[in-house]
């Protein structure tokens, strides 16, 4: 698959097939993220790979989903994701750890779609239990999870009409909007532009 494509394809999925994602291909996300630019080369991550079902289970416990979608929504038993990788950074006295954070995360996703592996990246978590269910010590921030799983759904995206909210239509596709290219563009020249 080529990169543009992956980065194409690639939406945040929330619904997985119940199939095992083998260690090696969870090795081999890990190494697209160690291997993403780092600010100063420091290199403050590191990567925490849970696959064990029981601690995929308790894990699942300190997520939130899909905020926008009303009523509560939450992937059922049989959609849940089937690995996690979970970033942590070991210096949080770094100023540009965030944006470490996001390029290895950027790298982790799409050499997962590159395997057909959907990924939801998941801030909205409950760090205190996260840390307790995997015994990770305190001077280590857990930054964000990384759910992953063979893809149980196809998210669609549209252009942004007027509304950033994703939503499901009534066969439960997930639309996805997005800022028309024509309005984030700027070509030798600042011109005021249209959100919408
Ligand atoms: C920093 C960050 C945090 C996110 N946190 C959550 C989250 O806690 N729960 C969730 O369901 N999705 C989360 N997402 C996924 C976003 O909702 C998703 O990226 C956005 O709706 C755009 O959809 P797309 O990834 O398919 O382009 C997060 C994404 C980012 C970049």
């Amino acid at each position: 698959m080529k990169v543009y494509d992956a980065i194409l394809l690639r939406r945040s999925i929330r619904r997985f097939k119940q199939v095992p994602i083998g260690i090696n291909l969870l090795k081999k996300f890990v190494n697209a993220g160690r291997l993403a630019p780092s600010a100063a080369n420091l290199q403050p991550l590191e990567f925490f790979i849970i696959n064990n079902e029981e601690l995929c289970s308790e894990i699942f416990k300190t997520l939130s989903w899909a905020g926008y979608i009303k009523p509560k929504w939450t992937p059922s038993m049989k959609e849940r994701p089937t690995a996690y990788i979970i970033v942590l950074v070991t210096d949080v006295n770094n100023n540009y750890y965030m944006r470490d954070v996001s390029l290895a995360t950027e790298n982790i996703i799409l050499a997962a779609e590159e395997e057909n592996i959907g990924s939801c990246i998941l801030c909205n978590i409950e760090r205190d239990k996260i840390r307790k269910i995997l015994k990770i010590p305190k001077n280590i921030e857990i930054d964000s999870v990384i759910a992953l799983g063979y893809k149980a759904e196809y998210p669609v995206v549209e252009d942004l009409k007027d509304s950033i909210k994703y939503w499901r239509d009534k066969n439960e596709i997930l639309h996805v909007p997005k800022r028309k290219l024509d309005n984030i563009i700027h070509i030798n020249n600042y011109k005021i532009k249209y959100f919408f």
